[in-house]
């Protein structure tokens, strides 16, 4: 039998939605936590099924059938472990493979990076506690030494060295620690230590491993913030700081999302053991899933300087396009939650959380203070900009209420707010699907690649059917044989590449930004509904080729050539039935 990766295993159990899943075959309700059907494993009325969504287990009180969501696909399919395995990696989009000698390699060598990561961490602790700089700073910053130990705050020591020769003398390899951006190599070739005179916060990530460091500046030095870097095992748009201890503590299923490490201290500080925060990077798609995996109310209370209002409007939109409803904490005058908290109680700031804004609030309050609605252009200004802020919703009813509710806040009648409305901008729909006959020369590299990298089951549709002419642009040509590489080396680590793509195009830095991260419009996107439109924008394409190079031949060429007239005109018609048949009739 084919052996897997053991992490493979348990990543298809976490990453599937257990609810979902069974929701194809029993009708599940919420009730509380969970959710409630009819046993399909015994005969009954009165539903004693019982799905959680959090422990990603079933269980059926009636009849006692347990399990997680391998059992459950195995029993109701009547198959065994491998297959069932194997259903759901697809539904996931993980590729299934034994494993190999490299991967334990690469395994074994990964165990390492965290050994040595978790080895960097005490030491950095240890540094603080004998040091009378490091504890006067977090005196000041007032950090208890008991909240310092639960982060394993720590001090990199004003030296270019202390950290290697600790090293050396464990005998760590330096090379694993310059991978972890523990150490660098200057110029002339000397190492030395990375981080220095910086309150360190090890960055932690569910499963307890150190995945990385921030380091805060004990002094004036700039950067104020220095990360690790991206590696093998520290992606920051995968993980958020503190998640680990809001899985351990988080009773209310509460989360919210600051700004700060320190913010996110000083709310635990006051007894909110449900802050995180991002990892010195802007949100992530993957990171506001993570969130409303963890958490029923979500809030978000960033710092109420314009840049913080940015990040919040840029949040709230990574949030509404997945339909997460939030909260929005409004600080008035202080600048983010550690700055409130040196004026204010726990019940101060709970008063805030209960009258936090909805995200329909926050995005009026801030219109309103960017345009003046006295003035009717501006009126209409703040209208077009709303209703353009909310055209990505997905939910329709969602973006009719608040349509609604913007025409009375506004006065403004709704079929005039309704008849604005630009809808969703699905690009697909629009380019392909409905016009695909007029803009057929359209480039549509750009999508081919986006709708590659997002999904591998796409790709592996794609890809037989492709040729390399259907790309009509040279570096998307290019980008595309990266991700054929990285399929079939059947890398498991989008980041590596990421990286090449930003390599190949440093250049265009907003092109490969927008490959790589701007999302919009594209992961509500059935894969299967993708392939069969692009393909077909493809196939005209080629039929279109094709004729003109015939046409071509036959203007240049009257005799033919090698090839009788008579042949090309036989083989254009085929071509023209073939294009009529796809509804393309109208040549030139
Ligand atoms: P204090 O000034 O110590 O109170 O920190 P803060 O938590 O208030 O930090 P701030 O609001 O300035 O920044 C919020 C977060 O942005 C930090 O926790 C860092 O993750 C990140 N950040 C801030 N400054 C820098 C920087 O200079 N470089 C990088 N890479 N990240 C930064
Ligand atoms: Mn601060």
């Amino acid at each position: 039998m084919a052996r897997f990766d053991n992490s493979v295993i348990e990543r298809i159990r976490e990453e599937t939605d257990i609810v979902e899943l069974i929701s194809q075959y029993v009708q599940l309700r919420q009730a509380g936590r969970n959710y409630q059907g009819l046993c399909p494993f015994h005969s009954e009325k009165t539903p004693s099924f019982s799905v959680s969504e959090d422990k990603k287990i079933f269980k059926c009180f009636g009849c006692g059938e347990s399990g997680d969501a391998i059992s459950f696909l195995m029993k109701i399919e009547s198959c065994d472990f491998l297959t069932a395995v194997q259903i759901l990696a697809k539904r996931l989009g993980i590729l299934l493979r034994e494993e190999t000698e490299e991967d334990k390699i690469r395994k074994e060598r990964r165990e390492n990076l965290y050994k040595l990561n978790r080895e960097v961490a005490l030491f950095f602790m240890e540094n603080l506690r004998k040091s009378k700089k490091a504890i006067d700073y977090i005196k000041k910053r007032e950090i208890p030494g008991k909240i310092a130990n639960q982060f394993g705050l720590g001090y990199a020591n004003d030296s270019y060295d202390k950290l290697i020769n600790f090293l050396n003398k464990k005998s760590f390899p330096l090379d694993l620690a310059e991978s972890l951006g523990l150490i660098a190599t200057s110029k002339k070739g000397n190492k030395y230590d990375y981080f220095r005179d910086r309150l360190m916060f090890p960055i932690i990530d569910t499963k307890g491993r150190v995945i990385g460091f921030g380091g805060r500046s004990l002094g004036d030095n700039e950067p104020k913030y220095l990360n690790s870097k991206e590696n093998e095992i520290f992606h920051k748009g995968e993980n958020l700081y503190s998640l680990n201890l809001v899985r351990k503590n988080n009773n209310d299923r509460k989360i919210i999302l600051v700004e700060g490490y320190m913010d996110v201290i000083a709310l635990f500080k006051k007894g909110i053991k449900y802050g995180v925060a991002s990892l010195g990077t802007a949100l992530t798609e993957r990171q506001a899933r993570l969130i409303s995996k963890n958490a029923d109310d979500i809030y978000i209370c960033f710092d109420t300087d314009s840049s913080g209002i940015k990040a919040t409007m840029r949040a709230l939109d990574i949030f509404s396009n997945d339909s997460i409803e939030v909260g929005i904490i409004s600080l008035g005058k202080y600048k983010d939650p550690d700055d409130y908290f040196h004026d204010n109680s726990l019940e101060d700031f709970k008063l805030l959380m209960d009258n936090a804004k909805t995200s329909y609030e926050f995005r009026l309050d801030y219109l309103k203070s960017k345009y003046d609605i006295e003035k009717p252009e501006e009126k209409i200004k703040l209208v077009k900009e709303f209703l353009h802020d909310i055209a990505n919703y997905k939910n329709p009813i969602e973006r009719e209420v608040y349509q609604r509710k913007l025409s009375e806040d506004l006065n403004v009648a709704y079929e005039t707010i309704k008849s604005n409305d630009v809808g969703p901008i699905r690009r697909y729909d629009k380019r392909f699907i409905i016009s695909t006959s007029s803009e057929i020369k359209d480039s549509i590299d750009f999508e081919l690649l986006k709708l590659s990298i997002i999904d591998r089951e796409f790709f592996e549709k794609m890809h037989p059917f492709l040729e390399s002419y259907d790309f009509k642009d040279d570096r998307c040509k290019d980008i595309y044989a990266n991700i054929v590489k990285f399929y079939e080396e059947k890398l498991d680590d989008k980041n590596l590449l990421y990286k090449d793509i930003i390599e190949i195009h440093s250049s265009d830095k907003n092109f490969s930004k927008n490959l790589i991260y701007n999302n919009k419009g594209f992961l509500s996107l059935e894969p299967e509904e993708m392939f069969e439109s692009i393909k077909k924008v493809i196939e005209i394409r080629r039929l279109r080729e094709k004729r003109e190079g015939i046409l071509l031949k036959m203007s240049e060429n009257q005799d033919g050539g090698n090839v009788s007239l008579n042949d090309l005109f036989l083989e254009l018609d085929e071509i023209n039935q073939k294009l009529i048949a796809f509804g393309e009739g109208d040549f030139d």
